[in-house]
């Protein structure tokens, strides 16, 4: 057994700070223990100083921040080679570029060497787990679960369902969706460190057949995770009221067929109503918001305050290649300003929470991921508030540990991230080389072995 140290700032969370004024816990001189990928003790290092084993190697990164790893709750792997691509709201957007783009995943290369792209993003951006959608081909889930394992990241992902109101080239069937996903949560599920989520993409893209064959799997199936897209765009939501005449609402398509639990996600929720909202708090449904797409397709603003009151639970997520950044600091800037538009504050420090241990309780998933917690998988990010001149020069002035956060948050984005360890190797450094993998190519850290 080798143990590693890691002694720097460190901030881990308790609970909602939202709800709690103590809920951030933040060591000004912390340290991480990690032995076989796992938290052994984070905290003070004057109290855990004691416990280093003779021999362990102490990374001195004091003057760095050290939180749990990210999580983006809501990403498409294969809009990767898309993003920053212009269209007059959500449907033509698909048109034009998503749909043509999905194509290219019918070949397996294609997927593996975008899988291997878009992880190099993600873990540069200080993300460690992610809820992915893949393409309708079975092989596109493949691939990603192939190249998530080769790193040992805790994903879940999963192959999109599509079998009406698409292109032809794209078009699944409810019965060989259902044979798929069924095959995929076979081959995946529970695998290493891979997670599986039933996707059909959106209600108007799935008959009813492959709905009703969707809540079928789903109810086999009660520990896989769900996720779609709910009330994104006015013209979607006029769209699914012609599709689905019979239904209260567009949420209630999916409460309909099964699909609203615990560890259900869905993107978006801006054109919810008060019903809706309640039914999402109290099913346990997810609400992913996606700030930098919604601004991007003119989508609208999440109500974080109507959210609030009504109990729902609530996690940031990227949206790439809608959204139009991979990293969750620039996604904290943009949330915090389509707050700020819905007359809500939302502080820095519960953005952190939102993407770390937050996120990681609406998943159910709060025993492995997003907290430094005794046990917890040892999935971290080194931020540098030194990272560039503008953001060490405001460091310099900031008085709290708000404010600190809120300078990460509006100020930071990749290169803000120093490093990014996913079950206690280093997957990612700043300065090593890109794409390299674990620790080759990239410079030792500062090492110091303890007496
Ligand atoms: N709704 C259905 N599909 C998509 C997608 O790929 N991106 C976004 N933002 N919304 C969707
Ligand atoms: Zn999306």
């Amino acid at each position: 057994m080798t143990q590693s140290a890691y002694r720097a700032q460190l901030l881990t969370f308790t609970g909602d700070p939202a709800q709690s004024s103590n809920a951030a816990v933040f060591d000004e001189d912390g340290l991480v223990i990690v032995e076989d990928g796992r938290v052994v003790a984070a905290g003070a290092y004057a109290a855990l100083a004691s416990r280093l084993v003779p021999g362990a190697q102490v990374h001195e990164m004091r003057d760095k921040l050290i939180v749990p790893g990210f999580i983006d709750t809501h990403i498409h792997y294969p809009q990767t080679d898309m993003i920053a691509s212009p269209a007059p709201g959500l449907l033509p957007w698909l048109e034009t570029y998503t749909f043509p783009t999905e194509r290219r995943f019918a070949d397996e290369a294609v997927a593996r060497e975008t899988a291997r792209f878009f992880i190099d993003e993600l873990l540069a951006c200080g993300t460690t787990t992610a809820l992915v959608y893949c393409t309708v081909h079975k092989q596109s889930a493949d691939a990603f679960f192939a190249e998530s394992e080769a790193r040992n990241l805790r994903m879940v992902a999963g192959k999109v369902l599509m079998d009406r109101h698409c292109p032809e080239f794209l078009r699944d069937t409810a019965q060989s969706g259902y044979d798929d996903s069924a095959e995929l949560i076979a081959r995946w599920h529970g695998r290493g460190r891979q997670l599986y989520a039933l996707t059909p993409r959106f209600a108007p893209t799935s008959t009813e057949a492959q709905l009703t064959a969707c809540g079928e799997l789903a109810k086999r199936h009660p520990d896989v995770f769900i996720q779609s897209h709910v009330a994104e765009n006015l013209d979607e939501v006029k769209w699914v009221a012609e599709l689905f005449p019979g239904h209260r609402s567009y949420l209630d398509v999916y409460d309909h067929y099964g699909l609203m639990r615990r560890r259900a996600v869905y993107g978006h929720c801006i054109h919810l109503d008060d019903e809706d909202r309640a039914r999402m708090a109290q099913t346990g449904a997810v609400a992913s918001h996606c700030p930098t797409s919604n601004l991007f397709l003119g989508s609208g603003l999440f109500d974080f305050e109507k959210a609030g009151d009504a109990g729902m639970p609530v996690a940031l997520a990227t949206d790439v290649g809608g959204g139009t950044s991979f990293s969750m600091l620039q996604t904290m800037n943009a949330a915090h300003k389509v707050a700020r538009l819905t007359g809500h504050h939302l502080t820095a420090t519960r953005m952190f929470w939102l993407a770390t241990a937050g996120a990681a309780a609406a998943l159910d998933l709060a025993d492995k991921v997003g907290t430094l917690a005794p046990g917890a998988e040892a999935d971290f990010v080194v931020l540098d508030p030194q990272a560039t001149p503008l953001l060490a020069r405001r460091m310099a002035r900031a008085e709290t540990l708000e404010e600190r956060l809120f300078a990460f948050a509006l100020l930071g984005d990749d290169r803000a991230v120093f490093a990014t360890y996913a079950a206690g190797r280093c997957v990612h450094r700043r300065d090593g080389v890109r794409g390299a993998g674990i620790g080759i190519g990239a410079r030792p850290a500062v090492l110091q072995a303890a007496h």
